[in-house]
Protein backbone atom coordinates (compact mmCIF):
# COMPACT_ATOMS: atom_id res chain seq x y z
CA UNK A 1 0.00 0.00 0.00
CA UNK A 2 1.54 3.55 -0.71
CA UNK A 3 1.73 6.08 1.73
CA UNK A 4 -2.02 7.18 2.56
CA UNK A 5 -3.18 10.83 1.93
CA UNK A 6 -5.13 12.57 4.62
CA UNK A 7 -8.53 12.51 2.71
CA UNK A 8 -7.67 8.73 2.44
CA UNK A 9 -6.86 7.93 5.89
CA UNK A 10 -9.81 9.70 6.85
CA UNK A 11 -12.11 8.00 4.80
CA UNK A 12 -10.34 4.29 5.38
CA UNK A 13 -10.67 5.05 8.97
CA UNK A 14 -14.48 5.37 8.95
CA UNK A 15 -14.43 2.14 6.64
CA UNK A 16 -12.31 -0.05 9.00
CA UNK A 17 -14.42 1.65 12.19
CA UNK A 18 -17.42 0.30 10.67
CA UNK A 19 -15.82 -2.69 9.72
CA UNK A 20 -15.20 -3.64 13.77
CA UNK A 21 -18.34 -2.18 14.99
CA UNK A 22 -20.13 -5.10 12.96
CA UNK A 23 -17.77 -7.48 14.34
CA UNK A 24 -18.39 -6.38 17.84
CA UNK A 25 -22.11 -6.08 17.58
CA UNK A 26 -22.57 -9.86 16.04
CA UNK A 27 -21.02 -10.85 19.16
CA UNK A 28 -23.69 -8.69 21.86
CA UNK A 29 -26.17 -10.69 23.80
CA UNK A 30 -29.62 -11.16 22.93
CA UNK A 31 -31.98 -8.65 25.17
CA UNK A 32 -34.64 -11.73 26.11
CA UNK A 33 -34.77 -13.52 29.44
CA UNK A 34 -36.11 -12.60 32.91
CA UNK A 35 -32.52 -10.82 33.35
CA UNK A 36 -33.23 -8.69 30.39
CA UNK A 37 -32.21 -5.39 31.83
CA UNK A 38 -28.45 -6.79 32.12
CA UNK A 39 -28.62 -7.42 28.50
CA UNK A 40 -29.72 -4.16 27.81
CA UNK A 41 -27.23 -2.36 30.43
CA UNK A 42 -24.18 -4.18 28.88
CA UNK A 43 -25.09 -3.57 24.89
CA UNK A 44 -26.40 0.02 26.11
CA UNK A 45 -22.74 1.12 26.39
CA UNK A 46 -20.76 -0.90 23.71
CA UNK A 47 -23.55 0.62 21.24
CA UNK A 48 -23.07 4.14 22.48
CA UNK A 49 -20.11 4.52 19.94
CA UNK A 50 -16.30 5.06 21.03
CA UNK A 51 -13.03 5.10 18.77
CA UNK A 52 -13.08 1.20 18.90
CA UNK A 53 -9.00 1.58 19.08
CA UNK A 54 -8.03 -1.78 21.09
CA UNK A 55 -10.37 -4.05 18.48
CA UNK A 56 -8.72 -1.99 15.45
CA UNK A 57 -5.17 -2.31 16.63
CA UNK A 58 -5.92 -5.44 17.43
CA UNK A 59 -7.08 -6.55 13.87
CA UNK A 60 -4.28 -4.10 12.38
CA UNK A 61 -1.70 -6.26 13.78
CA UNK A 62 -3.41 -9.42 13.19
CA UNK A 63 -3.31 -8.28 9.35
CA UNK A 64 1.05 -6.53 9.84
CA UNK A 65 1.92 -10.80 10.72
CA UNK A 66 -0.37 -11.67 7.68
CA UNK A 67 -3.34 -12.95 9.42
CA UNK A 68 -6.30 -13.62 7.22
CA UNK A 69 -8.40 -16.41 9.49
CA UNK A 70 -11.99 -14.86 11.47
CA UNK A 71 -10.55 -16.26 15.14
CA UNK A 72 -9.54 -12.45 15.32
CA UNK A 73 -13.17 -11.68 15.78
CA UNK A 74 -14.30 -12.78 19.02
CA UNK A 75 -11.05 -11.41 20.17
CA UNK A 76 -12.01 -8.05 18.59
CA UNK A 77 -15.63 -8.33 20.22
CA UNK A 78 -13.70 -9.24 23.78
CA UNK A 79 -11.39 -6.91 24.02
CA UNK A 80 -14.08 -3.74 23.33
CA UNK A 81 -16.15 -5.70 25.98
CA UNK A 82 -13.75 -5.87 28.69
CA UNK A 83 -12.22 -1.93 27.91
CA UNK A 84 -16.47 -0.87 28.21
CA UNK A 85 -16.85 -2.92 31.12
CA UNK A 86 -13.62 -0.41 32.85
CA UNK A 87 -15.55 2.68 31.58
CA UNK A 88 -18.48 1.77 33.14
CA UNK A 89 -17.19 1.28 36.43
CA UNK A 90 -14.75 3.78 35.92
CA UNK A 91 -17.39 6.07 35.81
CA UNK A 92 -19.42 5.35 38.97
CA UNK A 93 -20.58 7.53 41.65
CA UNK A 94 -17.52 5.35 43.73
CA UNK A 95 -15.14 6.03 41.59
CA UNK A 96 -15.05 9.06 38.73
CA UNK A 97 -18.43 9.64 39.52
CA UNK A 98 -18.77 10.83 35.47
CA UNK A 99 -22.46 11.17 34.32
CA UNK A 100 -21.57 11.49 30.35
CA UNK A 101 -20.06 8.82 28.14
CA UNK A 102 -19.80 8.22 24.70
CA UNK A 103 -22.41 11.34 24.68
CA UNK A 104 -24.66 9.85 26.43
CA UNK A 105 -25.66 9.30 29.80
CA UNK A 106 -23.30 6.81 31.99
CA UNK A 107 -24.49 3.22 32.71
CA UNK A 108 -25.50 4.17 36.40
CA UNK A 109 -27.28 7.12 35.25
CA UNK A 110 -29.32 5.46 33.08
CA UNK A 111 -29.92 1.97 34.60
CA UNK A 112 -29.35 2.80 38.27
CA UNK A 113 -25.70 2.27 40.23
CA UNK A 114 -26.74 -1.83 40.94
CA UNK A 115 -27.21 -2.51 37.26
CA UNK A 116 -24.26 -0.62 36.07
CA UNK A 117 -21.84 -2.65 38.89
CA UNK A 118 -23.77 -5.97 37.34
CA UNK A 119 -23.37 -4.63 33.75
CA UNK A 120 -19.65 -4.49 33.60
CA UNK A 121 -19.12 -7.72 36.06
CA UNK A 122 -21.09 -9.32 32.94
CA UNK A 123 -19.33 -7.38 29.98
CA UNK A 124 -16.29 -8.65 31.90
CA UNK A 125 -17.13 -12.34 32.23
CA UNK A 126 -19.03 -12.58 28.35
CA UNK A 127 -16.09 -11.22 26.84
CA UNK A 128 -14.54 -14.78 28.09
CA UNK A 129 -17.50 -16.15 26.82
CA UNK A 130 -16.81 -14.69 23.63
CA UNK A 131 -13.10 -15.28 22.98
CA UNK A 132 -13.57 -18.72 23.91
CA UNK A 133 -15.69 -18.99 20.35
CA UNK A 134 -12.73 -18.63 18.71
CA UNK A 135 -11.73 -22.31 19.60
CA UNK A 136 -14.58 -23.20 16.96
CA UNK A 137 -12.90 -21.35 14.29
CA UNK A 138 -10.27 -22.69 12.25
CA UNK A 139 -7.38 -21.92 14.44
CA UNK A 140 -3.78 -23.19 16.47
CA UNK A 141 -5.99 -24.42 19.46
CA UNK A 142 -3.04 -23.61 21.50
CA UNK A 143 -2.35 -20.13 19.94
CA UNK A 144 -6.30 -19.47 21.35
CA UNK A 145 -5.11 -20.52 24.72
CA UNK A 146 -2.48 -18.08 25.32
CA UNK A 147 -4.46 -15.62 23.81
CA UNK A 148 -6.90 -16.00 26.49
CA UNK A 149 -4.74 -16.06 29.12
CA UNK A 150 -3.90 -12.80 27.47
CA UNK A 151 -6.78 -11.48 27.51
CA UNK A 152 -7.40 -12.27 31.83
CA UNK A 153 -4.22 -11.03 32.30
CA UNK A 154 -3.90 -7.47 31.06
CA UNK A 155 -7.26 -6.91 32.30
CA UNK A 156 -6.87 -8.39 35.90
CA UNK A 157 -5.10 -7.44 39.03
CA UNK A 158 -1.79 -7.07 37.12
CA UNK A 159 -3.23 -5.37 34.40
CA UNK A 160 -5.75 -2.75 33.96
CA UNK A 161 -7.71 -3.93 37.48
CA UNK A 162 -4.77 -3.48 39.15
CA UNK A 163 -4.08 -0.07 37.38
CA UNK A 164 -7.54 1.14 38.47
CA UNK A 165 -6.97 0.64 42.20
CA UNK A 166 -3.85 2.43 42.22
CA UNK A 167 -5.25 5.55 40.54
CA UNK A 168 -8.26 5.40 43.16
CA UNK A 169 -6.18 4.90 46.15
CA UNK A 170 -4.10 7.64 45.36
CA UNK A 171 -6.70 9.86 44.39
CA UNK A 172 -6.49 13.50 46.17
CA UNK A 173 -3.02 13.14 46.58
CA UNK A 174 0.23 14.38 44.71
CA UNK A 175 2.26 11.08 42.98
CA UNK A 176 5.43 10.59 42.26
CA UNK A 177 6.04 10.45 38.72
CA UNK A 178 7.40 6.89 38.96
CA UNK A 179 4.01 5.97 40.22
CA UNK A 180 2.18 7.86 37.83
CA UNK A 181 4.15 5.71 35.53
CA UNK A 182 3.14 2.62 37.00
CA UNK A 183 -0.71 3.62 37.02
CA UNK A 184 -1.12 4.52 33.36
CA UNK A 185 0.99 1.25 32.01
CA UNK A 186 -1.47 -0.48 34.08
CA UNK A 187 -4.90 1.28 33.98
CA UNK A 188 -4.80 2.06 30.14
CA UNK A 189 -1.66 0.68 28.73
CA UNK A 190 -2.55 -3.12 30.30
CA UNK A 191 -5.36 -3.35 27.62
CA UNK A 192 -3.65 -1.32 24.60
CA UNK A 193 -0.94 -4.12 25.03
CA UNK A 194 -3.54 -7.22 24.94
CA UNK A 195 -4.80 -5.74 22.37
CA UNK A 196 -1.92 -5.36 19.51
CA UNK A 197 -0.44 -9.13 21.43
CA UNK A 198 -3.80 -10.78 20.49
CA UNK A 199 -3.30 -9.49 17.33
CA UNK A 200 0.45 -10.37 16.88
CA UNK A 201 0.09 -13.71 18.46
CA UNK A 202 -2.72 -15.33 16.28
CA UNK A 203 -1.30 -13.35 13.14
CA UNK A 204 1.06 -15.93 12.96
CA UNK A 205 4.36 -13.64 15.19
CA UNK A 206 7.22 -15.29 17.12
CA UNK A 207 8.28 -14.77 20.27
CA UNK A 208 11.24 -12.20 19.87
CA UNK A 209 8.63 -10.11 17.32
CA UNK A 210 5.49 -10.44 20.30
CA UNK A 211 7.84 -9.03 22.59
CA UNK A 212 8.65 -5.95 20.54
CA UNK A 213 4.62 -5.42 20.10
CA UNK A 214 4.00 -5.36 23.32
CA UNK A 215 6.45 -2.09 23.75
CA UNK A 216 4.88 -0.92 20.86
CA UNK A 217 1.60 -1.14 22.85
CA UNK A 218 3.27 0.42 26.02
CA UNK A 219 4.40 3.33 24.57
CA UNK A 220 1.42 4.24 22.57
CA UNK A 221 -0.75 3.06 25.89
CA UNK A 222 1.38 5.63 28.19
CA UNK A 223 1.15 8.32 25.06
CA UNK A 224 -2.55 7.82 25.14
CA UNK A 225 -3.94 8.51 28.92
CA UNK A 226 -1.07 11.70 28.28
CA UNK A 227 -3.54 12.54 25.81
CA UNK A 228 -6.45 12.36 27.30
CA UNK A 229 -5.40 13.84 30.44
CA UNK A 230 -4.33 16.38 28.24
CA UNK A 231 -7.88 16.45 26.46
CA UNK A 232 -9.59 16.93 30.05
CA UNK A 233 -8.11 19.78 29.94
CA UNK A 234 -8.28 21.34 26.55
CA UNK A 235 -11.19 19.56 24.82
CA UNK A 236 -15.18 20.37 25.25
CA UNK A 237 -17.54 17.90 26.87
CA UNK A 238 -19.30 17.73 23.09
CA UNK A 239 -16.15 16.91 21.50
CA UNK A 240 -15.06 14.24 24.08
CA UNK A 241 -18.86 13.03 24.40
CA UNK A 242 -17.97 12.83 28.50
CA UNK A 243 -17.37 15.15 30.91
CA UNK A 244 -13.82 17.65 30.48
CA UNK A 245 -12.23 18.95 33.80
CA UNK A 246 -13.35 15.13 35.76
CA UNK A 247 -9.56 14.72 36.68
CA UNK A 248 -9.91 17.86 38.26
CA UNK A 249 -12.93 17.47 39.82
CA UNK A 250 -11.67 14.76 41.57
CA UNK A 251 -8.50 16.05 42.46
CA UNK A 252 -6.07 13.57 40.23
CA UNK A 253 -2.56 13.99 39.94
CA UNK A 254 -2.08 13.69 36.36
CA UNK A 255 0.60 14.03 33.68
CA UNK A 256 -0.88 17.44 33.20
CA UNK A 257 -0.80 18.46 36.88
CA UNK A 258 2.78 16.78 36.74
CA UNK A 259 4.59 18.17 34.29
CA UNK A 260 2.26 20.94 32.31
CA UNK A 261 0.60 20.65 28.65
CA UNK A 262 3.69 21.61 26.61
CA UNK A 263 5.92 18.58 28.19
CA UNK A 264 2.99 16.56 28.06
CA UNK A 265 2.10 17.12 24.59
CA UNK A 266 5.83 16.66 23.64
CA UNK A 267 6.07 13.61 25.30
CA UNK A 268 2.80 12.23 23.42
CA UNK A 269 4.73 12.69 20.81
CA UNK A 270 7.89 11.35 21.48
CA UNK A 271 6.64 8.43 23.24
CA UNK A 272 4.41 7.40 19.82
CA UNK A 273 7.71 8.14 17.71
CA UNK A 274 9.37 5.67 19.92
CA UNK A 275 6.55 3.11 19.20
CA UNK A 276 6.59 3.96 15.29
CA UNK A 277 10.74 3.86 15.46
CA UNK A 278 9.80 0.10 16.94
CA UNK A 279 7.01 -0.93 14.39
CA UNK A 280 9.47 -0.20 11.62
CA UNK A 281 11.80 -3.08 13.21
CA UNK A 282 9.20 -5.72 13.06
CA UNK A 283 8.79 -7.67 9.63
CA UNK A 284 5.89 -6.81 7.15
CA UNK A 285 4.18 -3.42 6.26
CA UNK A 286 1.12 -1.84 7.68
CA UNK A 287 0.83 1.48 6.72
CA UNK A 288 -2.81 2.11 8.31
CA UNK A 289 -1.43 0.78 11.63
CA UNK A 290 1.26 3.53 11.04
CA UNK A 291 -1.09 6.44 10.75
CA UNK A 292 -3.38 4.92 13.19
CA UNK A 293 -0.93 5.79 16.04
CA UNK A 294 0.35 8.74 14.34
CA UNK A 295 -2.98 9.70 14.38
CA UNK A 296 -3.21 9.61 18.25
CA UNK A 297 -1.13 12.52 19.09
CA UNK A 298 -3.19 14.32 17.25
CA UNK A 299 -6.72 13.38 18.13
CA UNK A 300 -9.40 15.41 19.95
CA UNK A 301 -11.77 13.05 21.16
C1 LIG B 1 -11.06 6.11 27.53
O1 LIG B 1 -10.72 5.29 26.46
C2 LIG B 1 -10.40 5.62 28.78
C3 LIG B 1 -8.95 5.66 28.73
C4 LIG B 1 -8.24 4.59 28.86
C5 LIG B 1 -8.26 6.91 28.57
P1 LIG B 1 -11.11 5.71 24.97
O2 LIG B 1 -10.71 7.14 24.72
O3 LIG B 1 -10.55 4.70 24.02
O4 LIG B 1 -12.68 5.63 25.00
P2 LIG B 1 -13.71 5.26 23.82
O5 LIG B 1 -13.67 3.78 23.66
O6 LIG B 1 -13.27 5.97 22.57
O7 LIG B 1 -15.03 5.73 24.34
C1 LIG C 1 -9.53 5.47 33.07
O1 LIG C 1 -8.81 6.65 33.05
C2 LIG C 1 -8.85 4.35 32.49
C3 LIG C 1 -9.68 3.13 32.61
C4 LIG C 1 -9.15 2.00 32.88
C5 LIG C 1 -11.13 3.16 32.41
P1 LIG C 1 -9.73 7.95 33.11
O2 LIG C 1 -10.58 7.95 34.30
O3 LIG C 1 -8.89 9.14 32.83
O4 LIG C 1 -10.65 7.69 31.80
P2 LIG C 1 -11.81 8.68 31.34
O5 LIG C 1 -11.18 10.04 31.14
O6 LIG C 1 -12.86 8.67 32.40
O7 LIG C 1 -12.27 8.09 30.03
MG1 LIG D 1 -10.59 7.09 36.22
MG1 LIG E 1 -12.71 8.55 34.38
MG1 LIG F 1 -9.46 10.82 31.66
Amino acid sequence: MEKLERADLRELLKQRTREVEAVIERYLPEEEGYQRTIFEAMNYSVRAGGKRLRPMLMQETYRLFGGCGQEIEPFMAAIEMIHTSSLIHDDLPCMDNDELRRGVPTTWVKYGYDMAVLAGDGLLIYAVETAVKACKMEADPAAVAKAIGILAGKTGIYGMIGGQVVDVQLTNQPIPREKLDFIYRLKTGALLEASMMIGALLGGAGEKDRKKVGEIASLIGVAFQIQDDILDVTATTEELGKPVRSDEKNQKTTYVTLEGVEKARRDVKEFSDRAIALLHELPGENPFLEELIRMLITRNK
